[in-house]
């Protein structure tokens, strides 16, 4: 039997998922994509289709693993390291359907978790997200500050994080949730609730029509590109040991929406003007990671320059 790393990726049809796999596939890992097809795509692994390193199951991760790796485990042995990055991401959808997001993003964390625990898989990574924090008041954003989530999105994001380290500290399963800021690039959802003001200044810039921002646009995110994500996912499924605990993936720097808008207008040929509108209800006025524990724990920091990513993410855009 084959010594390359058995990898299950759920949610590798994804954006983030697609890039993770790309980069597994990089590094002669045998990667079993488990994807319900919800907001995934297929063509997003098309530069692999026919690899023998590459299997791509339709399973809802909701339902259980058991099953739908049954045959590959026969043919490839045991499942060695999962990443968990499968849910649904839209937090107004989960403020609108609570259950729903109970369901997939929660009872779907806890079915994954009940097959390494059975299979005694090594380590498991988890996509957690910032939106565990809810309205934080310090900057940056450091991972032991109080988490207080705004929706049920978040809140099944910081359950599932107390899942993964229960199983670190009672079952011995090496853990590492990640807490992902905003993340960008190519492949991403147009309509993405994270990132979806990029593709909205992108398109409208390609056509020189205004950038609209609501509020005065001082308000700040941190965006980190996908490459990086996909390589920090990959440091983290390989390092030794995960005690369960959240590092934040994000770049530690800020971006106001006026410094993105700026860079996007420039970056499709400078013909938009950009205005601003009255300020969105509830929206974050200031977002940005403390990236230190991720440098201790794997060695992660992001490289890429946030005019760089999003020359690529507006070209892909284009295309
Ligand atoms: N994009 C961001 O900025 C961001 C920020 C924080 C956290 N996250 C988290 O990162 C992960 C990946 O997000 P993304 O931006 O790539 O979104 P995405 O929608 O592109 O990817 C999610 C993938 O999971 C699949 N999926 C959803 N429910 C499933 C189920 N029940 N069973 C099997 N597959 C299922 C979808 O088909 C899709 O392929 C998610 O867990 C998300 O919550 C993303």
């Amino acid at each position: 039997m084959s010594t390359e790393p058995f990898v299950v990726v759920t949610g590798g049809a994804g954006f983030i998922g697609s890039h993770t796999v790309d980069r597994l596939m990089e590094r002669g890992a045998r990667v079993a994509v488990v994807d319900n097809f919800s907001t995934g795509k297929r063509s997003n692994l098309a530069r692999w289709a026919g690899h023998a390193n590459l299997q791509i199951l339709g399973v809802d991760i909701a339902d259980g693993l058991f099953a739908g790796l049954a045959d590959l485990e026969t043919r490839w042995g045991p499942v060695e390291r999962i990443i968990h990055l499968a849910a649904q991401t839209s937090v107004i959808h989960s403020i609108e359907n609570p259950l729903f997001d109970v369901r997939n993003n929660y009872t779907g964390t806890v079915q994954v978790l009940e097959y390494a625990r059975r299979k005694k898989v090594k380590k498991i990574v988890f996509a957690s997200s910032a939106a565990v924090y809810g309205d934080v008041s310090e900057f940056p954003v450091e991972e032991d500050f109080e988490c207080v989530p705004l929706s049920p999105y978040g809140i099944d994001k910081l359950g599932s994080e107390h899942w993964l380290r229960y199983h670190s500290k009672v079952h011995g399963l090496d853990s590492a949730p990640l807490r992902f800021f905003n993340v960008y690039g190519p492949r991403q959802d147009p309509h993405s609730p994270y990132s979806g003001v990029i593709s909205i200044f992108s398109d409208r810039a390609h056509a020189g029509k205004e950038l609209l921002i609501f509020g005065d646009g001082e308000q700040t995110r941190d965006f980190v590109f996908v490459g990086d994500v996909s390589r920090a996912i990959v440091a983290a499924c390989f390092a030794e040991g995960g005690d369960g605990s959240a590092a934040n993936i994000g770049t530690g720097t800020e971006t106001s929406v006026n410094q993105l808008a700026a860079l996007i207008n420039e970056l499709c040929g400078g013909r938009s003007t950009i205005s601003h509108a009255a300020t969105r209800e509830g929206e974050i006025l200031k977002s940005v990671a403390d990236v230190t524990r991720a440098m201790q724990r794997f060695g992660f920091a992001a490289q890429v320059e946030l005019v760089d990513g999003l020359r690529e993410t507006v070209e892909s855009l284009r295309a």
